[in-house]
Parts: C-alpha cells; sequence; structure tokens
C-alpha cells in the first residue's frame, strides 16, 4: 500500500513537503533571469565599457573594438557590414556558456526554468525524464571544454585588473582598480572549484600516493569546490556590478574617487 502510494505519479508542483521549497527555484528564476537580462543589454550597446585603464569584464577579452584596450582593429573584416557588431560578441558567448554548463547551475536552473523537477519530492511536469541523455540537455557535456575558455578568461581578466592600477599619472588606486581585482578573485575562485577541473586534476588516478603534485592540486580544487555556490552566485553578482561601474563611470554618472 505505503508502495503503491510511493510509486504514483505526482501532479505538478505536488508535494507533501511543508517547507518553502519553491522559494529558492523563485529566488534563482530572478535572479539569474535578472543577471540575463542586463548582460543582453549590456553586450548589445557597444559602447561606455571602458573608460580610462577599466574595461568592463564583459567585454574582456577585447579582441576587436574601438577602445584602447582592443588588441585588433575596430571591427572585424569577416564581421558583416548588416550586422550590428559590439566587441562583447566575440567573448561573452564563453564565460555564458560556462555558466549555463556548470554542474552547479545545472541543479538549480533545472529547477527554476524546466521545471524537472521544480524541487526534490515535488511532482514534475513531464511524464518521462529525458535527461541529459538526450537533446537537447545532452549538449551540457560540453561543459569541460569551456573550462579552458574559462582559465583563459582568468588570465585575461587578471591582467585587465593589473592595468587597472596603471593610470596617466603613473601607478594609483582607485576604487575601480579594487571592483576590477575583486571581480578576478571572485571569477578565479568560481573557475578554480569547477567539477571539470577537479576531474581534470586529480582524476583517472588509481593512488594519489605517487602524484603528490596532483594530489596538492586536487585538494585546492576540492577547497574551492566546497564552496562553488557561493563563488557562482558572488562571481555572477560582482561581473554585473562591474560593467555597470565602468559604464556609469564611463557616461559620467558616477566618478571613480582615488584613494592613491
Ligand atoms: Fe561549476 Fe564547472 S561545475 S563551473
Amino acid at each position: 500500500m505505503a508502495y503503491d502510494a510511493v510509486l504514483k505519479r505526482r501532479a505538478f508542483g505536488q508535494t507533501e513537503r511543508r517547507d518553502t521549497w519553491w522559494l529558492q527555484p523563485i529566488v534563482v528564476f530572478l535572479g539569474f533571469g535578472a543577471f540575463i537580462a542586463y548582460s543582453t543589454w549590456a553586450a548589445f550597446q557597444g559602447d561606455h565599457y571602458h573608460v580610462g585603464n577599466y574595461l568592463s569584464p564583459m567585454y574582456s577579452p577585447e579582441i576587436f573594438g574601438a577602445s584602447p584596450h582592443a588588441w585588433f582593429g575596430a571591427r572585424p573584416g569577416f564581421w558583416p557590414g548588416w550586422l550590428p557588431f559590439s566587441p562583447a560578441f566575440l567573448v561573452l558567448w564563453a564565460p555564458a556558456g560556462f555558466r549555463l554548463s556548470c554542474y552547479y547551475y545545472r541543479g538549480s536552473l533545472y529547477k527554476a526554468y524546466w521545471g524537472d523537477p521544480p524541487a526534490c519530492a515535488v511532482g514534475e511536469p513531464r511524464k518521462s525524464y529525458r535527461g541529459e541523455n538526450s537533446l537537447p540537455l545532452i549538449i551540457q557535456n560540453i561543459h569541460r571544454y569551456f573550462l579552458y575558455g574559462a582559465l583563459l578568461l582568468i588570465v585575461s581578466l587578471s591582467w585587465d585588473a593589473i592595468k587597472s592600477y596603471q593610470f596617466e599619472d603613473g601607478l594609483g588606486i582607485g576604487i575601480g582598480s579594487l571592483v576590477l581585482t575583486l571581480n578576478a578573485v571572485l571569477l578565479a575562485g568560481f573557475t578554480f572549484g569547477c567539477h571539470a577541473l577537479r576531474h581534470l586534476v586529480g582524476g583517472g588516478l588509481k593512488s594519489f600516493a605517487k602524484n603528490p603534485l596532483r594530489f596538492k592540486c586536487w585538494t585546492c580544487v576540492s577547497g574551492f569546490n566546497r564552496k562553488h555556490m557561493v563563488w557562482a552566485w558572488s562571481s555572477l553578482a560582482w561581473v554585473g556590478f562591474s560593467d555597470v561601474y565602468v559604464r556609469l563611470v564611463s557616461m559620467g554618472i558616477w566618478t571613480d574617487l582615488r584613494i592613491l
């Protein structure tokens, strides 16, 4: 009898849970949705993404662009003339793909956007769960490749953070320097705790005893991994704030205070 009751399919949202299980999916839905909306808007602007020695992390590295931070010319020759261009289009897909395919985000985004299930022990909307064995979710297995791109981005963002201390009149510290430095630190903490990186440095071994260096790396990545959710959300919020900061200073709405 009890066994039959367990097997009986619940209707969507039906549950015996008495806690506020719905709160987390709603917060994730609104928080992540707000970030996606803002970052898409910011990417399409194509201006006010740099000011002096500061470059917005949403435009870094600036491969092509009109700012002094750009590696090459203002607009790539291969870009169709009829298509709007923004330097962010060339880079933003990499961190976006890395985040969307992150193992932690998958768990929370599936609940918040896919509703499959909305939470543990809560009825789901579909009759069968196809999971990540078939399209479209099987694409998520690409995460390990996005990791390589994310590691390169950490190098680029760290370089931007260093450059943020080089003002026209010499070395100094502005509020923006601290904003961009914290941004690089938070994104590094998120990236260094990646499950795929943990496997990369410590997986495929029968014993750590003969690989002390890999054991140290694995221990380090595991340390970041323990708070992966915290790194994920704090870095997401700070990337958004960093872009807002550079944008408003560039527009003359905020003044960047020099501490030194
Ligand atoms: Fe979250 Fe790789 S698992 S970034």
